[in-house]
């Protein structure tokens, strides 16, 4: 069983899909490391024509040995430079075969990110969307990076939020759009476990019809 769970920055997706990987039994991969991983390997400045260049060439590279620091991949600075790289079509078609070999592994799997029910996984069998308000967002993130001891600035993290939701949407690559078949979550009132309850019924609901149909 694949199960794609899209949604923007800080919606609860990767908290959602590794709770979903838990309860399947399933392996899962939060795509925006690749991304992350990438945008933190380049060394030339966003804009220039070598940070398109080194992006290309970084994520042709990528392997998952380069998705183990995970205090670095899911700081705000990774967060920045990998909206950056994803507007690059070759980074994004570097990275779409590990993506799909993923996916497509004995039992399937639950990969999260912008674009897996639209172009990594159309043929999932479980497609979410998760949606949450910019403050929820803002104040979640907020939350998590407390928690590590860092010290936040909710004005600029809710703007950095609203930045970066305003470059994945208008990525002419991104494919980052609610799939016709994909479930909608709303998680702006929910908490993990109850967003996770949620989810958990979307996809035994979604099983529960594929198996009573011919
Ligand atoms: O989900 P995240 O915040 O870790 O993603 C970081 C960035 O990577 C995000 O701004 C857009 C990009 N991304 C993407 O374009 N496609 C994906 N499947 C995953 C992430």
């Amino acid at each position: 069983m694949i199960i794609a769970v899209d949604g923007p920055a800080a919606s609860g997706k990767g908290t959602l899909a590794a709770g979903l990987a838990r309860h399947y039994g399933l392996p899962h991969l939060d795509t925006g490391l690749l991304y992350r991983a990438v945008g933190l390997a380049v060394r030339a400045a966003p804009g220039s024509t070598d940070f398109d260049r080194e992006a290309v060439a970084a994520a042709r590279r990528l392997d998952a040995a380069h998705l183990t620091d995970l205090d670095r991949l899911t700081g705000a600075e990774a967060g920045t430079l990998a909206s950056r790289v994803a507007v690059i079509a070759e980074v994004r078609q570097a990275l779409r075969q590990f993506q799909r070999d993923f996916a497509r592994q004995p039992g399937g799997a639950v990969l999260d990110g912008r674009d897996i029910g639209t172009v990594i996984c159309p043929e999932a069998d479980v497609k979410l969307f998760i949606e949450a308000d910019s403050k929820a967002r803002m104040e979640r993130r907020a939350r998590q990076w407390e928690a590590r001891g860092q010290l936040v600035d909710r004005y600029a993290l809710y703007h950095q939020i609203e930045e970066r939701d305003a470059r994945d949407r208008a990525n002419p690559h991104g494919g980052f759009f609610r799939a016709a078949d994909a479930h909608l979550l709303d998680t702006t009132r929910l908490d993990i476990d109850a967003a996770l309850r949620a989810a958990v019924a979307i996809v035994d609901g979604v099983l529960a019809s594929k198996a009573a149909s011919p």
